[in-house]
């Protein structure tokens, strides 16, 4: 793209302030810069700019009713795991990472996936997951494809923590990196921010970037020639997630659902946690910030009515998202400070100054044909590091992990003195069964 060209496609979305320094560039900076406004897309700034005007993507939620939730037991359950082995002996599944997040709340500087969480052995938060996936992938004798979605900003970063880990195991055959998408920040006015001169200020685009990322580089296609019917969806931060599941992938294989959910009980009332609400024959995720008190406080018996949230643990059939990646998601609008430059000088904002823009993956669950509900129990799989300190941050994880792990040791009889810290290898053991497994064996030597 030339100078003429960048004009041309800016001035057709009344962009053409991003140029305004361009007398002043140097020659390396003219170039970054026209390879920046050339992967603008008119299209999507005219979207954004609309959306600034209506506020985005919003929905009233009150025609809401709460969904059917299963809790699985006895036969049931046997039921979904036998279906769920069946697909992972057959290597019809795979796991699917969003990876991409700026982890800006923890405040780490790197991949939140790099960050150590192992309580003895400092491994990464990647470690778990990937050693998790190789030892379904040895159980059931059939590999279990790990696509990993990042950013452009820890792209690098990520790759070269699989390298230098030797993939914690895996084949890197069976590894798949691909990049999601970045918007440009805008101003109340739906003007383009700079960050530089010669930069346009650019963030990531949202989990839900993630459709147009697999259709872009290719995942999906890979999926497709690789037999894949369901994916397993899952966010770094949360290193006890059960990855695929067999009870999860069974349920969902069995409703023929193209979008499965699991569910856990909102800790209060207000937690701050997505909710799926059934609206006639279909579903929508609704944020808690669409909820009204009314309907946060009501209750059924002596439970609350919207009684399950979700931590963004899915399933989907895989010809879904195929589908759903021709499209084109509702926009989310998030109000934040975003470096400026002002008479060629960068001024760092002390309050809110302009926007972001951001996909969410749970907008596309009013296309599912089916969808489907399964209740768990949080204590065992879902303990995120979002803050620094508090609540769900890295000492409440470590904390979670060892809690459950101590339970396994407990059923096959080892009690583990409190102070002691614990940690087990997913290979050496993936659950209780694995453990008691390994336990009789070491009894019998
Ligand atoms: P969060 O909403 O917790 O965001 O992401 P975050 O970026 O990790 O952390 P904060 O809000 O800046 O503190 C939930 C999951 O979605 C991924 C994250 O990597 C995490 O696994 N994500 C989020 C993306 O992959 N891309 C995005 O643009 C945003």
């Amino acid at each position: 793209m030339n100078y003429a060209e960048a004009e041309k496609l800016l001035k057709s979305c009344g962009q053409e302030h991003v140029l305004a320094y361009w007398k002043k560039l140097a020659k390396d900076e003219r170039r970054d810069l026209l390879a920046q406004v050339a992967a603008l897309d008119p299209k999507s700034l005219k979207r954004c700019a609309a959306a600034l005007k209506t506020g985005g993507d919003t929905f009233d939620s009150s025609k809401g009713t709460a969904p059917k939730v299963a809790e699985l037991a006895g036969a049931e359950r046997a039921k979904a795991v036998a279906a769920g082995e069946k697909e992972l002996r057959a290597g019809r599944v795979a796991a699917l990472l969003v990876a991409g997040g700026q982890g800006s709340r923890l405040g780490y500087d790197g991949p939140k996936g790099c960050y150590s969480i192992g309580p003895i052995t400092g491994a990464p938060l990647f470690y778990f997951h990937a050693r998790k996936i190789l030892a379904r992938t040895i159980r059931y004798g059939a590999p279990i494809p790990f696509y990993v979605m990042t950013s452009e900003a820890n792209d690098a970063a990520t790759q070269r923590c699989f390298e230098e880990n030797d993939f914690f195991g895996l084949n890197p055959k069976d590894v798949f990196f691909f990049t999601q998408g970045m918007w440009p920040g805008m101003t109340k006015e739906g003007k383009i921010i700079l960050d530089a001169p010669g930069h346009v200020f650019m963030s990531p685009d949202g989990h839900g970037g993630l459709l147009a990322a697999l259709k872009r580089s290719g995942a999906l296609d890979d999926m497709k020639a690789r037999g894949i019917k369901s994916v397993f969806f899952f966010q770094v931060d949360n290193p006890l997630v059960e990855i695929a599941d067999p009870a999860f992938i069974g349920y969902h294989v069995l409703q023929k659902s193209e979008y499965s959910l699991k569910l856990c009980a909102k800790r209060d009332p207000f937690e701050k946690v997505g909710m799926p609400m059934q609206f006639g024959s279909s579903y929508r995720m609704v944020e808690y910030s669409e909820m009204t008190k009314e309907q946060c406080l009501r209750k059924a018996g002596k439970n609350l009515y919207f009684r399950y949230g979700s931590p963004a643990i899915h399933v989907f059939d895989r010809a879904f998202l195929a589908r759903e990646a021709a499209k084109a998601m509702p926009l989310h609008l998030a109000f934040k400070k975003i470096p400026f430059v002002e008479d060629g000088a960068l001024i760092k904002p002390t309050e809110p100054n302009g926007y972001k823009f951001e996909k969410f993956i749970f907008d596309i669950l009013p296309n599912a044909k089916r969808a489907a509900f399964l209740a768990f129990e949080p204590k065992d799989e879902f303990s995120p590091v979002k803050n620094a300190e508090g609540s769900d941050s890295p000492a409440t994880c470590q904390a979670d992990l060892q809690a459950k792990w101590a339970k396994w040791l407990a059923a096959i009889g080892v009690k583990v003195p409190k102070g002691i810290p614990i940690e087990i290898d997913p290979v050496y053991a993936l659950d209780a069964t694995d453990l008691q497994k390994v336990g009789l064996a070491l009894g019998s030597e």
